[in-house]
């Protein structure tokens, strides 16, 4: 089993790697969580079908019980309405102060149960056991939670370090297919942003790791994790460093927003965000045209990527509004090279505009 540290102001905890770690859950937890606490797992009916049992058996097997509360599935379950849900649920099933939440899903139950369990009882521990690539090699890890608002996403959140986080790879075998490609989008940014042996392995390996060619992936999770972990561990509540993990994250949630969250997935936004920014890089001359090449070669050799078919001007006046806006300018983090980035604040209206220009003729090639 891989163990990578990550220290944070408000805890230390580690992120577990391993193939089948799920049917070990309860012996790699023993030492870490409290021995009298009632569990209570958070997940979603799809997760819950393919997976609710083995994380049950493993704990029944070691003498605990641990009982599962269901949420609906779907982003649009990450509200405060549904969190009220959860808590009463929770109460009513007898959780206490010392109970603690292992959130089973991917991201959106990664995020409610985080939020959940930040404020359960004025705070209880979460172990989070995440289950889809996305929320392996990101959401997971780094204690950010959050729900939506109707006027935008993770408006409402809180920093809840989790005690703990179970990576398993072998549960992605149910993943349906796009949003197992969403989520080799979000493990390529590392790539970009900090590890070039990422990139490296995922562009020599495009075919076996689109076959989830298991032991590749669990390689290529682990990596991903390092660098999540590191980059978590040096700021915590992103403000500085913390900001390059939103590599392709400028335009890539623009696109989410203009198409209502309905045309694309997370990752696969972010797949055609990371080739915008890549075009700005190099209209702006911090990227190299080879480092572009290669970039914008990655992300293809993992499409299909559904169309862009949006209005590039609305594009670049929905950046003026990204929360994660400093000083009212959006920021860009824009590649120097496989494995560095730079954040550049100042990025002339123009030149988004040419490149979702761009990113539209690529999606029609
Ligand atoms: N907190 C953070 O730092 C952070 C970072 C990135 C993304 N996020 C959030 O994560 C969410 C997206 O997460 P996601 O991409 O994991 O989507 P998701 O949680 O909606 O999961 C996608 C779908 O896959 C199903 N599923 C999950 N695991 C499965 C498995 N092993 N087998 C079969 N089906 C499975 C789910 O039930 C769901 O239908 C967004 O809300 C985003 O805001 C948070
Ligand atoms: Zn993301």
């Amino acid at each position: 089993m891989t163990r990578i540290p990550v220290q944070t102001l408000s805890r230390s905890y580690e992120v577990l790697v391993e193939r089948g770690l799920l049917r070990s859950a309860a012996a790699a937890l023993r030492d870490i969580l409290p021995p009298d606490s009632r569990l209570f797992a958070v997940t979603q009916a799809p997760v819950r079908k393919h997976w609710g049992d083995v994380l049950r058996k493993s704990f029944n097997e070691a003498g605990r019980t641990v009982e599962v509360v269901e949420m609906p599935d779907g982003e649009r379950s990450k509200t405060l309405a549904q969190l009220e849900k959860l808590g009463s649920k929770l109460v009513s099933r007898g959780a206490d102060r010392q109970s603690v939440i292992l959130a089973l899903g991917g991201g959106v139950v990664g995020d409610v149960a985080g939020f959940l369990a930040s404020v359960f009882m004025r705070g209880i521990p979460v172990v989070q056991i995440p289950t889809t690539l996305v929320a392996q090699v990101d959401s997971a890890i780094g204690g950010k939670t959050g729900v939506n608002l109707k006027s935008g996403k993770n408006l409402l959140g809180t920093f809840h370090q989790p005690l703990a986080v179970l990576a398993d790879p072998d549960v992605l075998a149910t993943l349906p297919e796009r949003e197992y490609r969403s989520g080799l989008f979000e493990a390529m940014k590392y790539g970009v942003i900090r590890d070039p042996a990422v990139f490296e392995l995922m562009e020599a390996n495009s075919d076996a790791l689109l076959h989830r060619d298991s032991a590749l992936l669990e390689t290529l999770i682990t990596e991903c994790i390092r660098v999540k972990a590191d980059v978590v561990s040096a700021d915590e509540r992103e403000s500085g460093e913390r900001r390059i993990l939103n590599f392709g994250h400028t335009i890539g949630h623009a696109l989410e927003a203009e198409t209502d969250y309905k045309q694309f997935l997370h990752g696969e936004a972010v797949g055609w965000g990371m080739i915008a920014a890549t075009v700005i890089g190099m209209g702006m001359q911090i990227t190299d045209s080879l480092t572009a090449q290669r970039i914008i070669g990655l992300v293809l050799a993992y499409a299909p990527l559904p169309r862009v078919d949006v209005n590039s001007e609305g594009i670049a006046k929905r950046l003026l509004s990204d929360k994660k806006t400093v000083g009212g300018v959006p920021h860009f983090i824009l590649p120097t090279g496989v494995g560095k980035v730079e954040v550049v604040n100042i990025v002339p209206a123009r030149a988004v505009i040419e490149a979702v220009e761009e990113i539209k003729k690529l999606s029609k090639a």
